[in-house]
């Protein structure tokens, strides 16, 4: 029953979503929403990703990867969804056996799963980040990443600049528009995610954070975005905090002491943000010329 009251309550955000940009752009906008079914879910740590995986019952594909990378996919049904769970698995190539966490392996991952299911209708980036009290962050908030950027590719050479900032919006994908949608929809917060192969940060990623206008910050979701772009799969960063950048605890200490509490948190988010976006499907603004 309130599932039901629910979903009708969505239908009808979205449709006053879709006809009030449409009256702001004085275009004719027709509301249409695409059914999505087979969805990825890129978690770089065994941890973050468990819970999840259990709670959705799913099950290892042993040779979805090949052989030589250390990634692992697990896969089953969600509703009328097929979800594909892929992490970065464990260093082999250093022999430490920690998670395979930042840009490398999370592109590399991403790029060999979107080959592997072409048929993909959006790639969710779900994991834990550091988040701004200056954009309202607190430990536990769940934000919807609106953009990504890299704070530590800096490369000053000018043509060079903006590739190393390396900035994609991710708040729509041509008329789609998932992530206000959701953001509203389940009252998580919304901005922008930067990006670096660091956990601390130096004086000098600070400034591009802040040029940025990040609020929150991690090691994946930029490199992520930039191989879903190469498919132009639709990208979706879902950021669970874990550590406050400009509070006054050390990152690591205030990482490792809430990474349990956020992958729960994590693990509530993830199915509504599935059962959101395989019942409704993403919304589409399709602005066509007047007549
Ligand atoms: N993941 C969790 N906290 C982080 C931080 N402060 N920086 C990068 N990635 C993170």
């Amino acid at each position: 029953m309130i599932s039901f009251s629910l979903q009708r309550l969505s239908i009808a955000f979205l449709f006053v979503f879709v006809t009030s940009f449409a009256l702001n752009t004085g275009a004719t906008s027709i509301p249409k929403t695409m059914p999505v079914k087979n969805v990825i879910v890129a978690i770089a740590m065994e941890a973050e990703a468990a819970p999840f995986i259990q709670h959705l019952q799913l099950k290892l594909v042993a040779d979805f990867f090949p052989s030589n990378t250390p990634f692992q996919a697990y896969q089953g049904p969600h509703g009328d969804c097929t979800v594909t769970v892929i992490t970065n698995g464990k260093d082999t190539v250093h022999e430490t056996g920690v998670d395979n966490v930042g840009t490398v392996p999370a592109a590399l991952a991403t790029f060999l799963a979107l080959q592997k299911l072409p048929d993909t209708d959006i790639l969710i980036n779900a994991g834990t980040c550091g988040g701004f009290r200056r954009k309202g962050a607190e430990i536990g908030n769940v934000f919807v990443v609106t953009g990504v950027a890299h704070h530590d590719r800096r490369i000053p050479i000018p043509d060079y600049v903006p590739y190393g900032i390396g900035k994609l919006d991710t708040s729509r994908h041509g008329d789609f528009t998932t992530a206000e949608v959701l953001a509203l929809e389940l009252e998580y917060k919304l901005g922008v995610c930067t990006t670096g192969n660091s956990l601390d940060k130096t004086e000098e990623d600070d400034k591009h954070m802040l040029a940025n206008d990040a609020a929150v910050k991690d090691m994946e979701a930029a490199a992520i975005a930039w191989s879903c772009k190469l498919f132009d799969t639709p990208f979706l960063g879902l950021k669970v905090v874990t550590d406050i950048v400009d509070g006054e605890h050390p990152t690591q200490d205030e990482f490792l002491a809430n990474l349990l509490a956020a992958s729960q948190s994590l693990q509530v988010a993830l199915p509504r943000v599935l059962d959101h976006i395989c019942h409704v499907g993403v919304v589409k603004e399709q602005a066509m010329e007047e007549l």
